[in-house]
């Protein structure tokens, strides 16, 4: 099953729920919300309370991806504002399993993020813990990058491995997902696109999520 998870980064913040109306409307699975602390990545982004007045708006998964120094003090704050799904960076923590325990304590869809540099052995003692993989297409802090091509790579060396495990965990990719590139993330592994620019920097946001849901669809029906 493959989703849609809009990313609000290169939306107007000055009308984010309108972003979060854009998705719901044209059919998205989930909203990706960047948090960004401007240690992690050199930009910054939202808060808890952002978090917490989305999820009074919509029904749709908040999926909150940390790129944050201190990711054990923020999981619990973004928990209970509302995340339905988390992601730490593996590279902000020395202790990633804990973190990820807390992260399913709370009730939570745990992930865990891979910057583009970060090889997918970095997962071996965490793959079997966590509910997704979120593979960075990008360098993160920005949204409407170019996809970093020696991903596809990356994206389906992870899903042999885990699919050669029998596990129970899905990919998500993150960054430069296009309409002209997105089958090709798909048919590389990826389970969940992030998609900010394709999306809300288009003509009609509406009608583009239809168009990509459209697209996606013939690897639905199987
Ligand atoms: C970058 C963010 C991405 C970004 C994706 O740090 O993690 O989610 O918003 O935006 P696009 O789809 O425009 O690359
Ligand atoms: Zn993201």
């Amino acid at each position: 099953m493959v989703q849609i998870a809009p990313s609000i980064l290169s939306t107007d913040y000055a009308d984010l729920g309108k972003a979060v109306k854009i998705a719901d409307k044209g059919g998205a699975d989930a909203i990706h919300i960047d948090i960004m602390d401007g240690h992690f990545v050199p930009n910054l982004t939202f808060g808890p309370k952002l978090v917490e007045d989305l999820s009074k708006i919509t029904d749709l998964p908040l999926d909150v991806h940390l790129m944050v120094d201190n990711p054990r003090e923020m999981i619990p704050k973004f928990s209970e504002a509302g995340a339905d799904w988390v992601s730490i960076q593996i590279e902000a923590t020395a202790h990633a399993h804990k973190d990820i325990t807390m992260i399913k304590e709370l009730g939570k869809k745990a992930g865990v993020v891979l910057n583009p540099a970060t090889p997918i052995h970095m997962l071996n003692e965490i793959i079997t813990e966590v509910d997704y993989v979120l593979i960075m297409s990008v360098n993160p802090g920005w949204g409407g990058q170019e996809f970093i091509e020696t991903c596809y790579n990356k994206i389906s060396q992870l899903n042999n491995w885990i699919n050669g495990q029998k596990l129970d965990v899905k990919i998500e990719v993150d960054g430069g997902v296009k309409l002209e590139n997105m089958e090709r993330v798909v048919e590389s592994g990826a389970d969940i696109l992030v998609m900010g620019s394709a999306i809300y920097n288009s003509k009609n946001p509406i009608e583009t999520l239809g168009n990509i849901k459209r697209s996606i669809q013939k690897y639905n029906q199987k």
